[in-house]
């Protein structure tokens, strides 16, 4: 394996996102999301109303909460006392994948199969208790458009899951009839939210003053509350913001995204997710020594980054790194992380121009990406003040932890169960 010097700088350099790269990214999303926001189709982006506002902090009762993401799938009970405060409990998770073992998330997997496997994990966070009537609020991180807030329907799948039949049916249809099938009418579905929905309705719960809801982890996206004006009613809107495309794809992208399970879409998220830096490292590191690398993942990147993980860059290259070598190939680590948390800080900062100073100036983010990788969070407030110059003062971006949970029982108790 032979470094090539010249690769390893030109990889690092298409990485950069620079400052007129970030502000007009930033312009552009904020356009695009108003023209969408409008109705206007030509836009890049398909803002999804959630059929939700924000809670007013007294909401009470005992929910279950079921959250469905691009990695696990959890339930917990959730208990709302209103003043802002509840209680988590009794929780069940399990990893959609468990390599060798077994696959939910392919396209070998049935619809069925996979509704019947979330419907198991509910069953047993009720320890099978078939009897006791309970209300279920679902978080079910994918677009999907809805009418009223007791049903989604899929759009499209994103973060590579490809379960035949589910893109065009709605959810908490498909989740009542697994659940029916394993006994468990007592359960009703009365709510389902995007992840991010989930995450700004947790926050407003507890805090005042929230303008967006994100997830930064396996996944990308943002909402926000959209008060419209004139007669009608304020909304959170899911920007689904993963799924910007205005983007100059560098080679790694390109091919990441030709390699991916849709090609074309979700561009954004390609950038920034967890799901994706770790996939481009790899590709980058590969053409740098001329071999092919399966991807490293978004936890192997935070080891690389930190330094503590030097044996996995020598593993790689069969421990032909020099020193230096080994910190260009950090810096290339790095500069992926650079660009992945200023194109989110672009979209945040896009956001927060169109809500004006006429409500909440903070962010609530909830996500393992973001928590573990210091440099993100670094990263991201540098370029929300390039951004926003001395408004960003004003901007606190706050780490939500079980905002999934939370947000799916507020759901439920705001739909009125
Ligand atoms: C989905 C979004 C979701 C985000 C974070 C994206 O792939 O399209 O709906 O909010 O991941 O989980």
């Amino acid at each position: 394996m032979k470094w090539n010097e010249r690769k390893a700088k030109d990889a690092i350099a298409v990485f950069s996102f620079g400052p007129e790269e970030i502000v007009a990214a930033s312009e552009v999303f904020r356009s695009e999301m108003e023209k969408g926001v409008a109705g206007d189709k030509s836009s890049t982006l398909n803002p999804l109303p959630s059929f939700l506002g924000l809670p007013t902090g007294d909401e009470q009762g005992d929910f279950i909460a079921l959250d469905f993401g691009g990695t696990n799938v959890r339930a917990e009970r959730v208990r709302l006392f209103g003043g802002g405060q509840y209680e988590r409990s009794a929780c069940m998770a399990k990893p959609l994948i468990i390599p060798g073992r077994y696959n939910h998330a392919n396209g070998g997997e049935t619809a069925q199969g996979l509704f019947g496997f979330i419907a198991e994990i509910v069953d047993a966070v009720i320890g099978g208790d078939h009897e006791t009537p309970y209300y279920l609020g679902h978080t079910f991180s994918f677009p999907a458009v809805q009418e009223s807030p007791d049903d989604a329907k899929l759009l499209s799948w994103t973060k590579e899951l490809a379960v035949p039949d589910v893109e065009g049916q709605w959810i908490n249809e498909r989740l009542s009839e697994a659940m029916q099938a394993r006994g468990l009418t007592n359960v009703r579905p009365t709510a389902i939210l995007n992840d991010t929905v989930a995450v700004m309705l947790a926050a407003a719960y507890q805090w005042d003053d929230v303008a967006i809801g994100s997830i930064y982890a396996t996944g990308f996206n943002a909402c926000y509350l959209e008060k419209f004006g004139g007669e009608k009613t304020p909304m959170v809107m899911n920007l689904e913001a993963g799924n910007f495309g205005w983007f100059d794809q560098n080679e790694y992208d390109a091919a990441l995204d030709q390699a991916s399970e849709k090609p074309g879409e979700q561009v954004l998220e390609k950038m920034v997710s967890g799901r994706y830096v770790g996939a481009l490292f790899s590709r980058a590191f590969g053409d740098i020594l001329g071999e092919t690398f399966p991807a490293v993942t978004g936890e192997d990147i935070f080891h690389i980054i930190r330094g503590d993980d030097e044996g996995l860059l020598q593993r790689m290259a069969k421990g032909s790194l020099t020193e230096d070598q080994v910190r260009e190939s950090i810096a290339l680590a790095e500069a992926i992380v650079r660009r992945s948390a200023r194109i989110a800080a672009a979209v945040y900062a896009g956001i927060l121009r169109h809500v004006g100073n006429d409500g909440g100036r903070n962010i609530a983010v909830e996500g393992s990406f973001f928590m573990h990788m210091s440099m993100a969070r670094a990263t991201l407030h540098e370029a929300l003040k390039e951004l926003l110059g001395d408004e960003a003062e004003k901007v606190k971006v706050w780490q939500v932890t079980g905002g999934a949970s939370l947000g799916a029982a507020l759901a439920a108790a705001m739909n009125g169960k």
